[in-house]
């Protein structure tokens, strides 16, 4: 008797299960918050269903892993259009070729909102991947991964299609326990390389760092990663998406995007039973935007973390000594438009600044040619998916990456004299400044030996000499320590004192291997071999 009505009772059981338990949801059919009912995808991995977070206050159609506790929700259908109580006989349906969520009042609260619905042949399937599908069995007309809640699963897309005009991006939590759309998003850059960025009240907070062939350069040197983790990445003229898969399909893993705006990496550990953190965003100084300013290199190694690029000078560098990097650079020479300025410092292994512009070219010189013939253009990088990326405005949140963490390379234009005669005159000042500051610095000395030489008698010639040197030295070493307006005095003022007969002597004498790479005016030579090697 007892065993008949176990049989009796699982049989139910696999009855109610069978007839509840499934993948399928076809029109006519609905789906009831009071029968308890939900959609388990075929392998039995997801499950759709309605559940109230909290105290139970709004009542939210969801979808979860079927078998991880604490019910892990990973998309929302009506997030912003909760159900109040009562709740009884709210339930979703498929009628009219839509997906309908309806309260107890029958007032719709949420749809798939297909425009034009094939209202024959529908049929609503939760996928193993945990992405709810509307399909006529042949195409998808709506599926939920094209409307990410805060997680995004491995199979699904962030992007954009311009010509679409769609988009897919995560939107946190409002709270821990109200799903309605937060403060925080995670989108991929427009403009940028495949770069995913995390705003904050539409303002943005953080950015991954470029785009490496088979993911970023932040995760790069992390080898696990690339063993678990296929990333891939698919711009193209109008629309660029960015997607990831696990190697293994048993492995469960997840990007969540929290209410607090922490972005992480979990991975399911059967061993554990619990979610193992594999990555979360980094809050270094480097990753807070403009904490160098603009024209400005952060480096969270680097003594002090922000440096001037190239070419430019602290704005306010006051500010800089007392840790306020916020001022950034500035261009130490004026711009200078025309002809085509091809002088360009190339820098490997940067997190690249927000670009103004991006667009698919045949390959870097065809890059290099569109910067290089706009005034306006003040850096571009060439990326490995063919992507030509251009800076016309101040470039900020640039930061250094370890080595070989990138192959995009970062070319930042330098508005320095770029024509032949422009070159020289620099050089001729170079000389000009150096000389006279050898003699200011040898003047000096030689009161200060003559001093010294009065106070402990004899100073030996070679000390004199070395003393000589590093003055001059110094002097060299910080060729851009004096503004702008300085430096242009100093070199009209100088350049007085030179005939042009002479300069063109000088210069045209001026090569790395002659006598001016010797005695006091070594370090001359070296800073015009570094200017060379920009050249
Ligand atoms: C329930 O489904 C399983 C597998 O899909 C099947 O083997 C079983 O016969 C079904 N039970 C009933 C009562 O239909
Ligand atoms: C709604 O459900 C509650 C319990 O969940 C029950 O007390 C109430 O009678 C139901 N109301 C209706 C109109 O069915
Ligand atoms: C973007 O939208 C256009 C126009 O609808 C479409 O042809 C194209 O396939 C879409 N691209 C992607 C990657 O979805
Ligand atoms: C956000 O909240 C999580 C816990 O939910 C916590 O671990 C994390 O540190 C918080 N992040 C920030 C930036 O406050
Ligand atoms: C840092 O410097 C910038 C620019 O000079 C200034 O606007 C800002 O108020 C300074 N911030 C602090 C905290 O001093
Ligand atoms: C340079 O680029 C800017 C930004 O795209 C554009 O507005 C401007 O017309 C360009 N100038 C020339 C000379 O092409
Ligand atoms: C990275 O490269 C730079 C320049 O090539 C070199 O000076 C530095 O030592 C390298 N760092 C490491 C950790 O290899
Ligand atoms: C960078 O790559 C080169 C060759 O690809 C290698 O020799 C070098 O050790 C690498 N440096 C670091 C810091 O990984």
């Amino acid at each position: 008797m007892k065993i008949i009505l176990v049989l009796l009772l699982s049989y139910f059981h696999l009855v109610s299960c069978n007839s509840t338990r499934s993948d399928t949801l076809l029109p006519g059919q609905s789906f009831s918050f009071s029968a308890e009912d939900t959609l388990v995808s075929k392998q039995g991995k997801f499950e759709l269903g309605f559940f109230c977070p909290g105290n139970c206050e709004k009542l939210f159609i969801g979808i979860w892993y079927t078998n991880i506790k604490p019910k892990t929700v990973v998309w929302i259908a009506n997030r912003d259009n909760p159900i109040r109580p009562p709740f009884n006989n709210s339930h979703l349906e498929l009628s009219d070729g839509n997906l309908q969520l309806l309260d107890a009042r029958k007032q719709r609260v949420w749809s798939s909102s297909l425009s034009t619905p094939s209202a024959y042949a529908n049929k609503a399937v939760l996928l193993d991947s945990g992405n709810l599908v509307l399909t006529n069995g042949i195409d998808r007309q709506w599926q939920s991964f094209n409307y990410p809640t805060d997680t995004w699963l491995p199979g699904a897309m962030i992007g954009f299609n311009k010509s679409k005009n769609t988009l897919q991006k995560l939107t946190s939590w409002r709270d821990l326990n109200d799903p309605a759309s937060g403060s925080y998003s995670l989108q991929l850059g427009q403009n940028q390389n495949g770069e995913l960025v995390v705003q904050h009240n539409f303002q943005e907070e953080w950015r991954s760092g470029p785009w490496n062939e088979g993911g970023f350069a932040i995760l790069a040197q992390q080898n696990y990663y690339k063993d678990l983790f296929d990333f891939s990445y698919d711009p193209t003229e109008y629309s660029k998406y960015i997607t990831y898969n696990v190697f293994d399909e048993s492995d469960i893993s997840r990007i969540v995007l929290e209410f607090n705006g922490s972005m992480k990496q979990w991975f399911w550990s059967k061993d554990h039973q619990s979610w193992q953190l594999v990555w979360s965003r980094s809050t270094d100084n480097c990753d807070r935007i403009n904490f160098c300013g603009a024209f400005a290199i952060c480096d969270m190694n680097a003594g002090p973390p922000c440096e001037c690029l190239k070419g430019y000078e602290k704005k306010f560098k006051l500010d800089w000594d007392s840790r306020n990097y916020s001022g950034g650079c500035v261009r130490k020479n004026p711009l200078q438009c025309g002809s085509n300025n091809k002088n360009f410092v190339h820098m490997p292994n940067v997190k690249l600044p927000v670009s103004s512009e991006s667009m698919k070219v045949g390959n870097d010189q065809i890059c290099e040619y569109i910067c290089s013939s706009n005034c306006s253009c003040n850096a571009y990088a060439y990326s490995n998916s063919g992507e030509c990326l251009l800076w016309y405005s101040d470039l900020i949140d640039l930061s250094r990456l370890p080595n070989n963490s990138s192959q995009v390379e970062f070319n930042i234009k330098l508005f320095e004299r770029s024509n032949k005669g422009k070159k020289k005159l620099l050089l001729v000042a170079l000389v000009v400044s150096i000389t006279s500051a050898s003699f200011v610095c040898g003047t000096c000395c030689y009161f200060l030996w003559r001093i010294k030489l009065k106070e402990k008698g004899i100073l030996g010639r070679k000390k004199f000499r070395e003393m000589l040197l590093s003055k001059s030295a110094t002097n060299l070493s910080k060729p851009g320590t004096s503004s702008k307006m300085g430096q242009e005095k100093k070199l009209s003022i100088e350049l007085k004192f030179f005939e042009l007969r002479e300069l063109k002597a000088v210069t045209d004498n001026f090569s790395p291997d002659n006598k001016l790479g010797e005695g006091g005016f070594g370090p001359v030579f070296k800073v015009l071999l570094l200017h060379k090697k920009i050249y």
